[in-house]
């Protein structure tokens, strides 16, 4: 089976522009793009104080656009949703059609900044898979944000966007989300991971261009409970845990800590603190381990983030274990040196780092046995990293 291709990036900004001419008659003046992520590891700490190692894929979404002279935004999309209307001399509420609320969001950031939005008409296509567990909601915030600053002629503080778009989501769809899905569509860059201190929100970019190593992505195309409950639940967990340890911050927190307070917690509280407190021990010790090229300490290292996240923050699900499974079956011989779940959880993608010279192969085989176990053709791609949200 061959790895699924993305169109490049200027296919698919031409593509927008004549979603634009099309839909509206109009020749775009402003594009962006913004690419989805794939985390290598530091899952479900973001909102922990934590630390995280994501990087932008090669990915994107894109929107074209233009002004029309009117009160309105008018968007159409390919991304399958009706195509929506948002008047902008108004303050913005969550309405419908519900893909909207992102731009919804995004737009009321900049007004609650001052900035005068003029009506626009545009257009959205994307080539970030949805509901895969690779920020493709982070994506399309973080290209609106773009497109806004195009359009009225200014550019924010790279953080100060991220967190605008971040913001978006927690009051526009609901999602109590992290900052590291809008910080790594917003700071990625090519050849570097991002490295962000989630207590002091400080990116770090981390380079990785070793040939020789290939990330794959594979997205088991199933999704299996609205991300909205479960990982509000978990989060909701993790400050009881903090709560009840009694320390400022998780980056206090020891094993022992957890350890000593493991029956006060109760289940599934002690679980979710043992599952943050080895993340940021894990994550830390990748990154260290990354920087010295020390692939035998890093393959385990992703292998017990999974095992946590499945076991004791209880966000993975069957067909993410088992795509993982046959990766760590693959194994170092094969050309394997780690493999995890990715992103939120509960369905979505894995990520499985392996040599270069072997990637081809290793997707083969996770694509062949994942189909034989459960029928399902996954969607399997290498990915770069690549440049965060810009005008194109
Ligand atoms: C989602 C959230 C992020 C992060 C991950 C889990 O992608 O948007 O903030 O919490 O889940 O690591």
């Amino acid at each position: 089976m061959p790895l699924d291709l993305a169109p490049s990036l200027a296919d698919l900004a031409s593509d927008a522009a004549a979603g634009l001419k099309e839909h509206f008659g109009a020749d775009a003046t402003v594009t962006a793009a913004a690419p989805g992520r794939v985390n290598l590891i530091g899952e479900h700490i973001d909102y922990c104080d934590g630390f995280v190692l994501p990087f932008a894929i090669d990915r994107y979404i894109v929107m074209a656009a233009a002004l029309n002279g009117t009160n309105e935004a008018r968007v159409a999309t390919a991304l399958g949703g009706e195509p929506a209307i948002l008047p902008l001399n108004v303050q913005q509420q969550v309405s419908s059609p519900k893909w909207a609320n992102y731009l919804r969001g995004v737009i009321e950031g900049f007004q609650q900044r001052g900035h005068h939005l003029p009506g626009f008409d545009a257009y959205i296509l994307s080539s970030v898979p949805g509901g895969a567990g690779l920020s493709s909601s982070a994506a399309l915030e973080c290209c609106v944000a773009t497109v806004l600053e195009g359009l009225v002629d200014t550019v924010l503080d790279t953080k100060e966007k991220a967190l605008l778009c971040q913001k978006a989501e927690h009051d526009f769809a609901g999602v109590p989300c992290g900052i590291m899905d809008q910080f790594a569509s917003t700071f990625g860059k090519p050849n570097r991971l991002i490295l962000i201190d989630c207590k002091t929100c400080e990116p770090e970019l981390v380079p990785f261009e070793n040939p020789d190593l290939t990330v794959l992505i594979a997205n088991t195309t199933v999704h299996h409970e609205l991300s909205d409950g479960g990982y509000a639940a978990r989060r909701k967990n993790t400050e009881d845990g903090l709560a009840l340890i009694g320390k400022p911050s998780w980056r206090d927190v020891t094993l022992a800590d957890v350890e000593a307070n493991w029956d006060a917690l109760g289940d599934p509280v002690n679980r979710r603190a043992r599952h943050v407190v080895g993340e940021i021990a894990r994550t830390i010790a990748a990154a260290e381990a990354l920087a010295r090229n020390d692939f035998e300490a890093l393959g385990p290292l992703m292998a017990a983030s999974h095992d946590s996240l499945r076991d004791d923050f209880d966000v993975s699900c069957l067909e993410l274990d088992l795509m993982v499974e046959i990766a760590r079956a693959i194994g170092r011989s094969g050309g394997v040196i780690g493999a995890r779940m990715t992103g939120g959880g509960f369905g979505g993608s894995t990520v499985t780092l392996c040599e270069s010279r072997k990637a081809r192969e290793i997707a083969a085989t996770l694509a062949t046995k994942y189909h034989e176990a459960t029928g399902i053709t996954p969607q399997i791609f290498a990915s770069r990293p690549s440049q965060g949200a810009h005008l194109v």
